[in-house]
């Protein structure tokens, strides 16, 4: 008889499907990124992102209660500030747009999501760069380290649970680390972004942080050409004291995922960022794929290389279809 194999049977039925399926989907692993902006006094849409808005600081509230209801696992916060300097003092203000809805949103939510914020400059500055520059005008690592450190204190003083390092300066996790120790903090974590690459894919992003950047991350993001170095930033993060480590982005870098998933101690995050949420809005606008499918598919196939968790701009309305 030929086939002789035929795995076509275990596709037969729903029932069929269902019970062999691999790859689970599950609210509390999709995490909500939320940006937030000073002085506004209506959410003001992002037009690269169609769906996501700039929050004002109340509309956060009632998004992030409503997210925490349907069940996301976590919350990641972005602040937009009114005004930027070349250190990103608004970063480190207590009363500073991201520090004062983090302590909005603590005092709102407790411990019943995880509260975690972007810890990066780049928000902040007025040239868009994720660290301080030098005379010579380059992002200063260890300057920058600085910042870092007094930027993770105000953040975890204003109640975040995880600090999101994204700025790829080296030794970024280490000096947060022992910042937070210092002053007490000992049960603040790290989600580290480990391997971030120098992507194209950010472009929306830097609209939804009205971003002030000419020029680029090349000399501290990741090279897309390469994947060795993604493992050697992990395995510094994680002795450094990352408790998460993040490959970002994710749909170009279903190989890193795998292979961080692979050597990893810790959990694996994964940021669906924004080029790839607007890929699939614009196409499915334009009626060119099934919206649904298209996202239930791109969030199963980036835990299917092994992310425990996954940063998505659609976290809050895929936890509702899973529901
Ligand atoms: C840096 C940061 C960026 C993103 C998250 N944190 C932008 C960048 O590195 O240029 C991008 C997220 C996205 O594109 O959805 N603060």
């Amino acid at each position: 008889m030929f086939p002789e194999h035929r795995p076509r049977r275990l596709r037969s039925t729903p029932a069929m499907r269902r019970m062999v399926s691999e790859t689970t989907l599950r609210p509390r692993q999709l995490i909500l990124p939320l940006f937030v902006a000073e002085g506004a006094s209506e959410p003001r849409p992002i037009s690269s992102m169609p769906g996501v808005v700039q929050h004002t600081r109340e509309t956060v509230r009632k998004t992030a209660a409503d997210a925490v209801e349907a069940g996301v696992g976590g919350l990641m916060l972005f602040g937009v500030p009114e005004t930027r300097d070349a250190t990103g003092s608004a970063a480190t203000d207590a009363d500073g747009i991201l520090n004062a809805t983090l302590r909005d949103l603590r005092s709102d939510l407790g411990d019943d999501t995880v509260l975690m914020a972007d810890t990066c400059l780049d928000e902040f500055t007025d040239h868009g760069h994720c660290g301080v520059l030098d005379s010579a005008g380059a992002v200063d690592n260890d300057a920058t380290l600085e910042r870092y450190a007094e930027m993770a204190l105000a953040q975890a003083e204003a109640g975040a649970h995880l600090l999101g390092p994204s700025g790829m300066m080296d030794g970024q996790v280490g000096v947060i680390r022992r910042a937070l120790d210092d002053a007490g903090y000992s049960e603040t974590g790290i989600l580290a972004y480990s391997a971030k690459y120098a992507s194209a894919f950010y472009g929306p992003f830097r609209e939804a942080v009205d971003s002030q950047l000419r020029g680029d991350r090349k000399t501290y993001q990741q090279d897309p050409a390469n994947a060795r170095e993604a493992l050697r930033e992990i395995e510094l993060d994680i002795a450094e004291g990352a408790d998460i480590v993040m490959v970002k982005p994710a749909l170009a870098y279903l190989d890193i995922v795998k292979a961080a998933a692979e050597v990893s101690p810790v959990p694996v995050a994964a940021y669906n960022i924004s080029g790839e949420y607007s890929m699939v809005e614009g196409a499915a606008a334009n009626g060119w794929i099934d919206r649904e499918r298209t996202i239930l598919e791109v969030l199963t196939s980036i835990r299917r290389a092994g992310a425990d968790l996954v940063l998505t701009y659609w976290a809050a309305e895929v936890a509702g279809w899973l529901d």
